[in-house]
């Protein structure tokens, strides 16, 4: 089983729009798939036709201790299984202020690993504990980047994020890779940004995008996958396309629901028996060196610096093709 978070700094980027499309490609293809909706906002659970979730059916309860994560209800959707979220993440983000709290779904992740092949992860545009706990419990992170200024730059802080996660709380966690989203082909700045990110990150930017599609656009309110809607339209190619891709670097080289990847060489080092193994004053201090790196380290670079191609700093800098 392979754990991917789907997160971005910025909103609107089309990380809900992603899980649900990815979800249900892989679910089709045979895929035993599991989505955890970790968005206090809840838009996949809704999307997804699942509203007014209780508490105590949301993935709220993978963060009491006194629940087995297997006995989370997960609803049935078509092509996978979602946990749903509901508004008491919000006020259990306020409760979950430990350093240990970042350790919650390190367990969970661990013991889906029989249910499932493919476990994602839908978070909330900032790094809150849910999005950490996410990173933490994941070898795979997707950060879709819709190609304008502020989800560039969104996307850039996610990364060096992941960077941060990686070497202080999870040495499981890959290089994120970018999805470019919502690219419409009649703007100039849109191939500008993409050749941007695909000249500085190289194979981390998936090879195919997903253009600008009213499939998708409407999914949301029709509570249905672009491939229910219109399994022709250029959201369903572009998804499965991705869904491909992702398939042949993350799944292909993984027997189903085979090796469990969650116990290697990360859990040895952040044990998964979190609380237990890692001493609340290390992870606190964990958690905010995290913040602080991210938010002390990650800026627009100097166009001038020279080196990696600088962030053009908005669209009216950039030149025309
Ligand atoms: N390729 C696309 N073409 C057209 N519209 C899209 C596309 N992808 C997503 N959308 C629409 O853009 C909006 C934002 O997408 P989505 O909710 O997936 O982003 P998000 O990153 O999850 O947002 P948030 O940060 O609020 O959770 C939604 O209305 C969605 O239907
Ligand atoms: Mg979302």
């Amino acid at each position: 089983m392979i754990s991917l978070t789907v997160c971005n700094h910025k909103g609107g980027t089309g990380k809900t729009t992603s899980i649900m499309s990815l979800a249900a490609a892989f679910g089709f293809s045979g895929k035993r798939v599991l989505v955890v909706d970790l968005d206090p906002q809840g838009f996949l659970s809704r999307m997804m036709g699942a509203v007014d979730i209780p508490a105590d059916e949301s993935s709220a309860l993978l963060f009491d201790a006194s629940v087995n994560p297997v006995d989370v209800p997960r609803l049935k959707m078509d092509g996978f299984d979602i946990i749903a979220s509901s508004p008491t993440l919000t006020s259990e983000m306020r409760r979950l202020n430990k350093g240990t709290d970042v350790l919650w779904l390190k367990d969970f992740s661990k013991a889906m690993n029989q249910y499932y092949d493919i476990v994602f992860y839908d978070t909330a545009a900032a790094l809150t504990v849910f999005c950490l706990n996410a990173l933490v419990a994941s070898e795979h992170v997707l950060i879709p980047v819709l190609p304008e200024y502020q989800p560039v730059i969104g996307a850039e802080q996610m990364y060096q994020t992941c960077k941060i996660v990686q070497k202080k709380l999870n040495p499981a966690l890959n290089t994120p890779r970018f999805l470019i989203t919502m690219v419409d082909a009649r703007k100039r700045s849109h191939a500008r940004y993409q050749r941007y990110l695909r000249g500085k990150y190289k194979d981390d930017v998936l090879c195919g995008i997903v253009r600008t599609c009213a499939a998708l656009a409407t999914s949301d309110r029709d509570g249905k996958t672009v491939f229910a809607t219109n399994p022709r339209a250029r959201g369903s190619i572009d998804y499965a396309n991705a869904a491909d891709e992702l398939y042949s670097s993350y799944l292909a080289v993984e027997p189903v629901g085979g090796k469990d990847t969650q116990s290697t060489a990360a859990a040895q080092d952040v044990s998964p028996a979190a609380a237990r193994d890692v001493t609340p004053a290390a992870a606190q201090d964990v958690t905010l060196a995290a913040a602080q790196d991210v938010t002390g380290e990650v800026t627009p670079q100097d166009p001038d610096s020279g080196g990696d191609p600088a962030v053009p700093l908005a669209h009216e800098s950039l030149n025309p093709m």
